[in-house]
């Protein structure tokens, strides 16, 4: 039997992950959020004490004990790292930072795609990322790369954050945002890209509800 893959690219606070859980969630569809994998990582280096940036080498001779799991518990995306439940953790503006100095080691993006490649081998998914529509699931029956501009993109993930009980600065949030989306975009392996088949949704002045419909049509056009 055949599954659908629906691969949804795009920079940090574009409403990827909240967009794609709501779809997933009204198709029946499993969410993958492949940033959680890559925070994952993160989070084992600085918990073990390993600078990302100048110990590289270290952290791919223990790419073995990375050991992470993704599960869908009652509809919820839960990340678990060497058995723990890091989904909450991983959050945190250290790990974002940390996420994107992971993402340029080859090594690690290696073992992490060839998990989500797994993963959508049995399922009908949504992944969201960096690198779906290009590298992760390049035979996908939809690819999105979802956008907003980098001020609105910034006032969202602040939002967020003050939601959740995360003091918190708007100008370093949108600072520490364009750090990340130029590390993203100009790294050697897998920069953020639009893939050439991919199709744009610009979310900026669109609220939620009008982002959903509009990534949900796309992936009915294909059921
Ligand atoms: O949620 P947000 O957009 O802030 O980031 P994320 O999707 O959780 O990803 C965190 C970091 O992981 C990104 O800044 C990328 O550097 C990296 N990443 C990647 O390289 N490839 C992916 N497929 C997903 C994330």
């Amino acid at each position: 039997m055949k599954y659908i893959s629906v691969a949804v690219d795009g920079p940090a606070g574009a409403g990827k992950s909240t967009i794609s859980k709501n779809v997933a969630a009204q198709l029946g569809f499993v969410y993958i959020d492949t940033g959680a994998m890559y925070r994952a990582a993160a989070l084992y280096a600085i918990n073990n004490g390993i600078d990302i940036k100048k110990e590289a080498d270290i952290l791919i001779d223990r790419l073995d004990d990375i050991k992470i799991e993704m599960k869908n518990i009652d509809g919820s995306h839960h990340v678990y790292l060497c058995g723990e439940d890091v989904s909450e953790i991983i959050r945190r503006e250290d790990v974002s930072a940390g996420a994107s100095s992971v993402a340029v080691i080859p090594e690690v993006r290696e073992k992490l795609v060839a998990m989500q490649k797994k993963m959508a081998e049995r399922d009908n998914v949504i992944m969201d990322g960096r690198d779906i529509c290009s590298h992760v699931l390049p035979n996908a029956q939809v690819k999105i790369f979802l956008t907003a501009s980098s001020e609105e993109r910034a006032r969202r993930r602040y939002k967020e954050l003050l939601e959740k009980g995360v003091e918190c600065d708007f100008e370093t949030i949108k600072s520490d945002m364009e750090v990340r989306d130029k590390n993203d975009s100009s790294r050697a392996v897998s920069p953020l890209r639009v893939a050439e088949d991919a199709t744009v949704v610009d979310t900026t002045g669109l609220d939620f509800e009008q982002s959903v419909r509009k990534i949900r049509e796309l992936v009915e056009n294909v059921l």
